[in-house]
Formats: C-alpha cells, structure tokens, sequence
C-alpha cells in the first residue's frame, strides 16, 4: 500500500465521516418500517438490545483491525491470518450488493425533493404515485443517474476534503432538523396513541423472526460485516481513541433510528393513517406515507411545502453521504489490493452499478429489490457474522484486540471479559442459530421471513437471493484472480507492538 495513507485531519473527522457513513437512509427509511412491520415496541427493544451489545461491539472491533493494519479489509484480514483471506472478500461484496440499489433509493428522494422544491407536493400524495413512478423505468433510471453522478462526483474529491466538509456540515443539521420534527410531530391530535404504540413492547409480538430482521438492521445501519468499518480505521492514527469515538458513532445512529421511528409513529397516528403501517409497510413505506403524512401536518400549505422539502433534503444528503461511503470503502480495497487507480476505479464502480441498478427499475423491481435487501441483511451479513466473530474470538488474540480499542481511552474501557464471551461465544453461537433457523424458515414456510407474507414466493426469493450468492462468488474468486499490481508488503504477525 502506498506509504502515506490519506488520514482524517482533526479529531471530529474519523467521527463525523464513519457516522455518516452509518447514518442513512437506513435509519430513515429501513428502521422505521421494520418497527412498523415487526410490532412497534418489541422490535424497538430487540432494536435497541442488540445494538448497544453486538452491533457497538463488532464496530469497534472492526475499526482497530483497521488501524492496527492500516489496511482495508480484504488485505487486514489476509494479514492479521492467511486463512481468513477470503473472510475479506466475502465482505466486501456486501458494499457490492448495497450500492445499485441503496442508490436506486437515493434516485427516489432526489425526485422527491425535486417535486417539492417545485411545489408539487399534492400530486405526491395521490395513492398510485410512487407505484407510477416506480414503474415507469426511465424516471427511476434517470433520478438515479443523477444521485450516482452526485455520489460519484463527491468521491473523485478526495477522502480529506470531501469526507469531512460533507459530514461536518450535514450531520448536526440532519440531527437538529430530525429532533425538530419528532417533537413537532408530537404535538399533533392522536400522536401520542402511535408513541404508545412504538414505545410499549408487546411481548406477544417476540419471535426469532424479530431478532433476525433486527439483527439484520443492526449490521446493515452500523455498517458493519461489510468492509466499511475497517476501511475506515485504517484511515486512523495512534492517537485516536476508539473505544469512545465508537460509542458516540454508535449512540448518534441509534440516535436518528430511535428519532425517525418516532417521526413516523407519530405522523401516522397523528394524521389518522396507522392503517398504512401495516397494510403498505414494505420497500415503498416511506415514500408512500411520508409525504401523505407531511401533507396533513398542519393547515398552513407553506408550512407543509417548507417541511416537506427539509425532511427531504434531509434524507436526500444522508443518502449521497452513505452512498459516498459505500464507493469509497469499495473502490479503496480494490485500488489497495490491486493497485489500480482510484479515479478510475470509482468510474468504472459507478457504471457498474448503473447497470445492475436497471434491474431495480423493470416492472418487478421493488420486489427484487426488497428481497436482494432482506436476503442481504438476514443472510449474508449473518453469515459474515458468525465468520467474523469466530475469527477475531478464536483466532486474532482478543486480548490484543480489546487493547487495540482502550489504547488511548482513559474514561470508557471496553470490559476484557465482555468482549470474550461475546466476542467468542455469545455471537458466533447465536448468529448461527439465526442463520440456520432462516433457511429451514425458507424453506418449511415457503420464503422465509420475507416470504409469503410479502407475497413472493419461494422460487423468485430464492432466484433473486442466489444472485447475490452468487455475486459473493464472483468477488471471492474471479476478481482475486485479476492481475493487478499488489502493493502491499504482507508481513506474518501484525498484534505485536
Ligand atoms: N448504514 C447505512 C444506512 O443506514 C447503509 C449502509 C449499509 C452503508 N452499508 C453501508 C453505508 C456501507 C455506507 C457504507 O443507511
């Protein structure tokens, strides 16, 4: 790898550029219709529950494999052991799989913050809108080239320059903007009863179905198991201090879920639309609820107009901010790996998922996306799970690990036994049973957790989830067989001193 390695200036950069990589349409867009999907209160406490233990754990994890071996993922992991190598590729296909489609999403804000900033508001609400707009191909492919072209200029900035001016200026408005309209939202008639509802869990309503898609949402929002993380440590000095810059990364991404879940339980409610929770929760919730909810806030049409248009400029920067980071975290283990030239990796990134984004666009594609989505996070980052904690638990020398975390943190230190019982046995133990309840589910309820009941079967959910196996296969062995340029200077043992 080249000797000087671009880092983060300033203490709030490595912050501010891994929160807003966690910090997205995740939050806003997947959380909240989990929650409405899989019971308001107990999916919130599963929530909760597993990303303050898994999901801060394995973060911080990941970014000291980052900045003990300065190296992004695929070669960290052949690094810290031979054998793990492949643990690497296999995870950085998830940014791979994420990015056309994340990006097709980010394509539907973008239009919907055009029709408002235009004052088209009203035409938005109507009840086919999105499903016109959907499948129509040429608009979704068009607004996504636009959001592409946004993200990718965005890259070809540099990770110094773009990374930090982006989130420092965006993250504590999204965050302020965010509060602002849960605590508006629950001022209106009705509001609390949807409150209630996200706050009070519903023990009835706990099933392995729920850990799962909260576990899933867990990786996928902290962006862990995906290369990410790691590549964003390798970014750091000794100086820094991960056990704490972690917590607060963690904190403010559970921050903005627990906020917009409030947002939407209370706008549903409060505008009489909590049918909708249940009937259109799905891939579309957002965009066929929101903007019928922000019509109905209040009776100043300005008012709504102005609000429609922050909370989707709101959605639209945390999306660019996340798909910047999903570029970024790929094409810096490709150009690390092979040696290939940043710029026209990120170019040549882009255009690839354009192609694969059309997919997403024909007139069955929110429902291979929403199973490429859920196959994604409930079997492919599980799997990466269980891979992963057993190779940090049993293999890396947690010992050095968790002094990798605490090294420079004198308040916060992570707990040595916390970390082994977790680390070695809680989750790879628990993330199996997960995944391998998921697939006797596929098959024993004919699709598994997004089967049936969404209305795919198992064939198109097997179809499409295969494809993303199938990807992982590609990126495990075709691509290492490309013949690029290593730079880097393996060396055996990278835990001593
Ligand atoms: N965490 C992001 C969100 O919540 C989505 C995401 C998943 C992501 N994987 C990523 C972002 C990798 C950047 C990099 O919206």
């Amino acid at each position: 790898m080249e000797n000087k390695r671009s880092s983060f200036t300033g203490k709030l950069g490595f912050v501010l550029a891994a929160a807003g990589s966690a910090v997205g349409l995740g939050n806003i867009w997947r959380f909240p219709y989990l929650a409405a999907k899989y019971g308001g209160g107990m999916f919130l406490l599963t929530y909760i529950v597993l990303a303050v233990t898994f999901g801060f754990t394995l973060m911080v994890a990941e970014i000291s494999l980052g900045r003990k071996t300065q190296l992004s993922a695929i070669s960290a992991f052949s690094k810290l052991d031979k054998r793990f190598s492949f643990l690497g590729y296999l995870a950085s296909i998830v940014p791979v799989i994420i990015l056309p489609y994340y990006s097709v999403i980010g394509g539907w804000v973008t239009k919907y913050l055009y029709v408002f900033a235009s004052g088209g508001m009203q035409d938005a609400v109507k009840d086919d809108y999105f499903t016109n707009f959907i499948s129509t191909p040429a608009e979704p492919v068009g607004w996504f080239l636009i959001f592409m072209a946004l993200t990718a200029i965005i890259v070809l900035l540099g990770v110094e320059k773009g990374v930090e001016k982006v989130s420092k200026v965006m993250m504590p408005v999204l965050v302020v903007l965010t509060l602002f309209v849960a605590i508006y939202a629950m001022f209106m008639p009705g509001a609390m009863e949807g409150v209630k509802y996200y706050l009070t869990p519903d023990f009835s309503k706990f099933s392995a179905t729920t850990v799962l898609a909260a576990m899933g949402q867990v990786f996928y929002s902290m962006s862990v198991m995906m290369a990410i993380m790691i590549a964003y440590g390798s970014f750091l000095d000794d100086s820094s201090n991960i056990a704490r810059d972690g917590i607060i990364i963690a904190f403010s991404d559970l921050a903005v879920s627990l906020l917009s879940g409030i947002v939407m339980f209370t706008t549903m409610y409060g505008t009489g639309l909590q049918d909708m929770l249940a009937t259109k929760s799905g891939p579309g919730l957002a965009f066929g609820v929101y903007p019928t909810a922000i019509v109905n806030l209040s009776k100043s049409g300005v008012f709504n107009a102005i609000f429609a248009f922050v909370f989707y400029f709101c959605l639209c920067t945390l999306a660019i901010d996340s798909a910047f980071s999903l570029v970024e975290g790929i094409s810096t283990a490709f150009s690390d790996k092979f040696g290939t030239d940043k710029k026209k990796t990120t170019i040549t990134l882009c255009v690839i998922a354009g192609v694969i984004s059309l997919v997403y666009t024909t007139g069955a594609g929110l429902a291979v996306l929403d199973i490429v989505d859920n196959w994604c996070n409930s079997f492919t980052l599980i799997l990466i799970g269980v891979l992963e904690t057993i190779a940090i638990g049993w293999f890396f020398k947690t010992s050095k690990v968790v002094k990798e975390i605490n090294r420079n943190s004198k308040k916060f230190k992570m707990p040595r036994v916390w970390f082994d019982i977790a680390v070695k046995f809680v989750a790879p133990v628990s993330l199996t049973v997960l995944f391998v309840w998921n697939i006797i589910d596929l098959f024993k309820n004919k699709g598994g957790i997004y089967g049936a009941a969404d209305g795919y079967n198992l064939t198109s959910n097997i179809l499409a989830g295969w494809l993303v196996f199938a990807l992982c296969l590609v990126r495990g062995f075709v691509i290492p067989r490309f013949k690029g340029k290593n730079k880097q200077t393996e060396t055996e043992e990278t835990w001593e001193d």
